[in-house]
């Protein structure tokens, strides 16, 4: 378990302008950041943030997910960057059965797992350089439980769980700290466009999350309650088979 005092630290943020992301902005302000980087693919959508929290706090960054050398461009933009938050996330609603299946399955990869191993091939020797810092990836309790009715959603979320546990081994060896967080329904746009404004539970709950764990450096982060209900059941296989090194021979 590695801790990171967040104090005075630069941080870039993901899909910071709505949602969970702008939430974590918020979060890690109030936290004693010193910067944050919002990563944005349409920097007006991010002006709210700098009247929320000042031009001193908040640097607005071009950034999209699909596009091959943006991640690249926006590790170049900053440079500082020791806490990268790589949460930015696509969803559509496809089961195997869908007539769009093959559509749905690729943009999600797309988004949510190229998207996110370009973002860490960029920024892991910018964190290195910085001191080792930390990768925190916004996965989510479906990446542990398929529900069909979004099925490949649910397997890029499990992709990119699968990168995020190589992750906490192969950055070790640099001093990078990483974080995998799995909410339950979250009542963002997300939540709405997967039917789950029920039950979602709010956007701040998450970021609040992702900063306690910067204080616990616990691996897993486990938001709300149904995340937690899935926690309860999952924990002795995340402390025994997950997070502990085992003979790949
Ligand atoms: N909501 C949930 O129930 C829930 C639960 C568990 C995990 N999560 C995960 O949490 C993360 C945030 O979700 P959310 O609920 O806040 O989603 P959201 O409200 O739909 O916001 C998505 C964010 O991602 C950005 N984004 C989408 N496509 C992008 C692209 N190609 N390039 C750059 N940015 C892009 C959006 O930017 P634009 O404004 O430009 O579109 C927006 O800032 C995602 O990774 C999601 O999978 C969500």
């Amino acid at each position: 378990m590695a801790k990171i005092d967040i104090s005075g630290r630069t941080a870039l943020v993901t899909g910071a302008n709505r949602g969970i992301g702008k939430e974590i902005v918020r979060a890690l302000v109030q936290g004693g950041i010193g910067k944050v980087y919002a990563a944005v693919r349409t920097p007006a959508t991010a002006e709210v943030l700098l009247s929320e929290h000042g031009p001193d706090k908040v640097t607005v960054v071009p950034f999209d997910l699909t596009e091959e050398r943006s991640a690249e461009h926006a590790a170049a933009k900053a440079p500082d960057t020791d806490i990268l938050i790589c949460n930015a996330g696509v969803l559509q609603t496809a089961t195997v059965f869908s007539d769009n299946v093959f559509e749905a399955l690729r943009f999600e990869i797309e988004g949510n797992l190229y998207g996110f191993i370009r973002l860490v091939r960029a920024f892991a020797p910018v964190l290195e350089k910085n001191g080792g810092g930390a990768i925190v990836q916004l996965n989510s309790i479906v990446s542990m439980k398929c529900f069909p009715d979004f099925t490949t959603y649910c397997a890029s979320k499990a992709a990119s769980y699968a990168v995020t546990q190589a992750l906490k081994f192969q950055l070790a060896e640099q001093g990078t700290s990483v974080f995998s967080v799995h909410p339950g329904p979250v009542a963002t746009d997300m939540g709405d466009a997967a039917g789950l404004s029920e039950v979602a539970q709010p956007p701040a709950q998450v970021a609040d999350a992702v900063v306690e764990a910067f204080r616990t450096g616990e691996f897993h982060v486990w938001p709300d309650q149904m995340a937690q209900q899935i926690q309860s059941a999952y924990e002795g296989f995340a402390k025994g088979v997950v997070e502990v090194e085992l003979s790949e021979g």
